[in-house]
């Protein structure tokens, strides 16, 4: 099977391309020099001489308080962007998996969040995915499938894990979040479930995150705990709880966007991995626990 990939050199992109390739999938994916997903023509011309089975949409603008500024960028690459890929594999007949976000949502609904459950996004970010998605469905219908996760860590990138671990080394006192709930996923485990929903013909919105929900406070807690080894006999700074206002950054985030996951239990015929258990996988796998 033959899968396009854009935006391969991002944190979920290097994750999949790595499975893919140990799975004996093959991957063309182009970088951003090579093909700018804001550009119709370069996206028709690859998907067009490509000829995958699967285009699989990882690219995007994820910088989320920039993007309060950045407003056009950010909704060029998450907006234009996506129907730009959508157009190209309804000319080409390729599947497209198109990966959102739960930044969609306002998380004001205190449970866990369902795949037709209204949006609201409350940042721009939010809202360039939202238009993203919107315009997806708008081209491909149901036949596109729309993966929203939350809370991502992988190897590359910049991510909450990778920023507790350097922080924890350099000062005495972490202040996290503890007004805001997630279900932290560990971006291997999803690479994994976006392979397995490239063999099936999946459509729709589909919720992925790993199971269970915690505040961005326990989250860090965890990710101490379970690093304990690895700051033995140096500093290790204390995790102490703060507020959303307090920290006050320039875009909003859900308050708990916590996701219902039994339509990714009934897909795949497995639930998600438990979050604790995920991070304790990806921690062995970067050599800290
Ligand atoms: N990170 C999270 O916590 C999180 C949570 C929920 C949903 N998501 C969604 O998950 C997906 C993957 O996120 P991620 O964390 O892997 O993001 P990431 O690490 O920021 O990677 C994004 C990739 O997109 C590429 N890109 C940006 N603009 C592009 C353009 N115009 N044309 C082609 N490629 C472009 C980037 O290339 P360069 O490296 O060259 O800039 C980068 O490789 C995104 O859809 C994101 O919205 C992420």
């Amino acid at each position: 099977m033959k899968i396009l990939l854009f935006g391969g050199a991002g944190q979920l992109g290097w994750e999949l391309t790595k499975r893919a390739v140990d799975l004996e999938f093959e991957v063309v994916s182009p970088v951003l020099t090579e093909v700018d997903i804001t550009e119709h023509d370069q996206v028709s011309r690859v998907v067009k001489s490509v000829r995958p089975d699967v285009v699989i949409n990882c690219a995007a603008y994820t910088a989320v308080d920039k993007a309060e500024e950045e407003v056009d960028l950010c909704f060029r690459i998450n907006r234009d962007g996506a129907f730009n890929i959508a157009d190209a594999c309804k000319a080409a007949d390729s599947r497209f998996i198109h990966i959102s976000t739960d930044y969609v949502f306002d998380g004001l609904l205190g449970r866990p969040l369902r795949e037709d459950d209204p949006s609201n996004p409350l940042s721009v970010y939010g809202r360039s995915k939202w238009e993203g998605e919107e315009r997806v469905r708008d081209v491909l219908g149901n036949d596109a499938l729309i993966v929203r996760t939350q809370a991502l860590y992988g190897q590359k990138g910049v991510n909450f894990v990778h920023t507790m671990l350097k922080l924890f080394a350099e000062r005495d006192v972490v202040k996290v979040v503890d007004d805001q709930w997630v279900s932290p996923t560990w971006a291997g485990w999803l690479a994994e479930v976006l392979l397995d929903c490239s063999r099936i013909q999946a459509g729709g919105t589909l919720h992925a995150s790993c199971e269970g929900t915690v505040s961005w406070y326990d989250f860090a807690s965890e990710i101490r705990s379970q690093s304990a080894a690895h700051f033995e006999g140096r500093k290790r700074a204390t995790v102490e709880r703060t507020t959303a206002s307090t920290l006050n950054r320039p875009a909003p985030r859900p308050t708990f966007s916590a996701f219902d996951t039994t339509k990714i239990t009934n897909l795949l015929g497995r639930p998600p991995v438990r979050w604790k258990d995920a991070l304790g996988v990806f921690l062995q796998e970067i050599g800290v626990a």
